[in-house]
């Protein structure tokens, strides 16, 4: 019989987490379940760093970016000390079982805890879209529409001055942020995980578009792919665009949550308590083709990376 369980945000923060946090908490209290909130993921969780969460404690929060729980990264917990401890903290709080929300590494700890007695459920929490098994995590939608907005921006600056902006998204090593806000902006390249980065070539573009008379360029980066600021510079010394570069960086991670994170968060952690009840653990909750279903977190983090050759394709075919 469920009582009692815990609730907490880890990694990166994303837009979404709140409305999860607050879903999570209203299902399980309905239930008569009682709620405690952790703070700063696997870090509260083994300091106790816990809180007795009422319907009113997420009140005002489904519009909320960031998360009220707090986030922290601690890969001190792969150690199996670590751990322990923090099983204990769990059982001397009489905790039953836990959602924990995040990306990866959250993942990898809710199977771990799995197997050491305490029922995990995990929710994909991260804007990178870096989740296999799910087409979407929670705070992608809203990321991207930060990325949108201020690619349009730099589209009109950019125009007015012939000039081609080198814009940096985040992504983790996942070009996803990347290629779904190069086809929403209309953007002339992509430099991301899956095109890999060849310098000459997208100089070579440039001045080929250029001679087509296109009068401004953007040029949308994934993360860790390639340096901007280097790439802006050769763009104004090799092409007739004078480059600047713009990194979005943790912009990207803040604002209040698009509806579609809203209501894919709200969902996902109303499931999340629904498999706590019929005593399943060890799984994370995904949506696929808009119904909302669960997998083992061992099965999902095995998963190969998602095939977007279709969205590079009509890239491409749109440019
Ligand atoms: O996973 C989310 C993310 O924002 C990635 O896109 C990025 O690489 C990383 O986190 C940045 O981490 P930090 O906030 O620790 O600098």
């Amino acid at each position: 019989m469920l009582r009692k369980i815990g609730i907490l945000t880890s990694g990166g923060d994303s837009p979404g987490m709140n409305a999860a946090i607050r879903a999570v908490t209203r299902t399980a209290l309905t239930n008569g379940i009682e709620v405690i909130g952790i703070k700063d993921g696997y870090k509260g969780l083994v300091n106790g760093d816990y809180e007795q969460f009422n319907r009113k404690s997420v009140s005002e929060t489904i519009a909320r970016g960031g998360t009220i729980l707090g986030s922290a990264r601690l890969p001190e917990f792969a150690q199996e000390e670590v751990l322990l401890k923090g099983v204990e903290k769990l059982k001397e709080n009489d905790i039953d079982a836990l959602v924990v929300i995040g990306g990866d590494g959250t993942y990898r700890g809710a199977d771990a805890l799995t197997k050491h007695g305490i029922n995990c459920i995990a929710l994909p929490g991260t804007i990178d879209n870096d989740i296999e098994g799910t087409d979407y995590t929670i705070g992608f939608d809203t990321a991207l529409q930060t990325i949108v907005d201020c690619v349009d921006k730099l589209r009109d600056t950019s125009n007015s001055h012939h000039r081609c902006s080198v814009v940096e998204v985040m992504g983790n090593r996942c070009g996803d942020l990347a290629i779904y806000s190069g086809i929403s902006t209309g953007a002339e390249i992509l430099i991301t995980p899956e095109t890999g980065y060849d310098e000459e070539a997208v100089l070579e573009k440039l001045r080929y578009l250029e001679a087509q008379g296109k009068n401004h360029a953007i040029v949308i980066v994934s993360e860790k792919v390639c340096d901007v600021k280097s790439l802006a510079d050769k763009v104004s010394n090799a092409t007739g665009f004078s480059g600047r570069a713009t990194i979005l960086g943790h912009i990207q991670r803040g604002g209040s949550p698009t509806p579609s994170d809203r209501v894919l968060a709200s969902r996902m952690g109303a499931k999340a308590v629904e498999l706590l009840v019929e005593g399943i653990g060890g799984h994370c909750v995904a949506i696929r083709n808009n119904e909302i279903i669960s997998m083992p977190i061992e099965e999902c983090i095995n998963l190969p990376r998602k095939n977007r050759k279709e969205f590079y394709r009509l890239f491409d075919k749109l440019v």
